[in-house]
């Protein structure tokens, strides 16, 4: 399954700001907002309904209402610079967290934290603004998984085909919507052209 790539202009343009360098924290933030709404709404283009009638002020209809509950979970820390337009847009949203930190060296993830909801009967997005090597992704897609998610799928701002590769690998079962699709990994394992550092630019760290 091919990833799913924003096509929409508005990406286009918050992406480029997003990258520039001289973009401070605080701007970061609202960037990343605004970026990871156009994600959810991409994410959840095929969410089922379930048909609900409502009383208009002029007649009965059959509406449309949202079948089943969704549950996000972003990878700590980058993630939770993706969450607020998750709870801002979806009712009755659960979060989860994973807590998972790259060693600088090796660019393995290493775990430090895990809080999940219940999440069998639910549309599970686990959500992290950066695909490099797939490590962290693919090790986050299995935790959900082994706590009972069975519909899951990932959300990134900026992937590298290496990542692509990796989750796709060790997740088939796995969508994966980024906001955009970049060209290849440096030797540090950092994302070129990428954005940097996502966390410490988030934060200002
Ligand atoms: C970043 C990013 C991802 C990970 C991606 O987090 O937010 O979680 O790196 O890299 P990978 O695909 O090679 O695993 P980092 O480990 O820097 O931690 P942070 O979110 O605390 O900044
Ligand atoms: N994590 C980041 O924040 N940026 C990268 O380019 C790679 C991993």
């Amino acid at each position: 399954m091919s990833p799913t790539v924003l096509q929409h202009p508005l990406a286009l343009h918050v992406l480029t700001h997003l990258r520039d360098k001289s973009t401070k924290p605080a701007l970061f933030r609202t960037l990343s907002y605004q970026i990871s709404l156009l994600l959810a709404l991409e994410a959840t283009r095929d969410l089922a309904t379930v048909a609900k009638p409502v009383e208009t002020p002029l007649e009965t209809i059959t509406g449309h209402v949202l079948a089943k509950p969704l549950a996000i979970v972003p990878i700590l820390r980058a993630g939770l610079g993706m969450v607020q337009p998750f709870l801002d847009t979806f009712p009755d949203v659960s979060v989860g967290y994973v807590g998972l930190e790259r060693d600088h060296t090796t660019a393995v993830a290493r775990s430090y934290y895990c809080k999940l909801p219940p999440l069998e009967e639910k549309r599970v997005l686990v959500i992290d603004p950066m695909l490099a090597t797939g490590g962290s992704a693919a090790q986050a897609l299995g935790v959900v998984k082994a706590a009972g998610a069975t519909e899951v799928c990932f959300v990134c701002i900026v992937a590298a085909p290496e990542g692509i590769a990796v989750v796709q690998a060790a997740h088939p079962d796995v969508p994966i919507f980024a906001g955009a699709l970049d060209r290849s990994l440096n030797a540090k394992k950092y994302i070129l052209p990428g954005l940097g550092d996502f966390g410490d630019r988030l934060y200002g760290t």
